[in-house]
């Protein structure tokens, strides 16, 4: 992104004498939008292991192989995403509700539990996710109070037997077997 699209994104973030959604608004749109869960997990410089429970990840595009998630600044784990050179994000299954909580419990050492294995490289990846990815963090865009963080995808794992896991409306969910035709 160049400095001069970087700018005006800046300028446009600094309008606050616009009508625009509160807090409260903006959330009752989003709690009707489901979302899979995902966590995102990191080796640090010192070797510790980082990781956080994000529901913000989308893919960007299959060519080139891009995808992105937003990180509040003020997360704890930022230091180490801002730094990261590759990172792993388990797309979590439908059982896995304890393990997005854990992922997103504050103080705690999210890892100590177990239930992760740590690939050949280094990154930590959630044992039964639906699906994984390794990837290289290309950019870490300022947005607001977030970064959104975009990363090519290297490797993955994939499994077909299992379902994922949906928060929607500030409670996880598992899909059943009802399509919509
Ligand atoms: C379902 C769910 C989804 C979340 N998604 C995100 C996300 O996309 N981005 C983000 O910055 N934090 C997200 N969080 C919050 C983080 O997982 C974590 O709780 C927060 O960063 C607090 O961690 P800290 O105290 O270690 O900073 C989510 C939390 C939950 C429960």
């Amino acid at each position: 992104m160049t400095a001069e699209v970087l700018r005006a994104l800046d300028a446009d973030l600094a309008q606050q004498d616009e009508v625009q959604l509160t807090p409260d608004a903006y959330k009752e749109v989003f709690r009707r939008h489901p979302a899979g869960v995902a966590v995102v997990t990191l080796r640090d410089e010192d070797d510790r292991l980082v990781g956080f429970t994000a529901t913000s990840v989308i893919s960007v595009s299959a060519a080139p192989p891009l995808l992105a998630f937003s990180l509040a600044s003020t997360s704890s784990s930022w230091g180490a995403v801002s730094a990261a050179r590759t990172l792993a994000i388990s797309f979590l299954s439908g059982a896995q509700d304890d393990v997005s909580a854990r992922f997103a419990t504050s103080g705690i050492d999210r890892f100590a539990a177990g239930g992760w294995t740590a690939l050949p490289s280094g990154e930590p990846v959630i044992d039964g996710a639906v699906s994984w990815v390794r990837g290289r963090v290309v950019q870490r865009t300022p947005v607001g109070g977030s970064y959104l963080v975009s990363v090519r995808a290297l490797e993955h794992g994939t499994t077909d037997t299992v379902t994922p896991l949906v928060y929607h409306d500030r409670t996880y969910h598992r899909i059943g077997d009802s399509t919509a035709i």
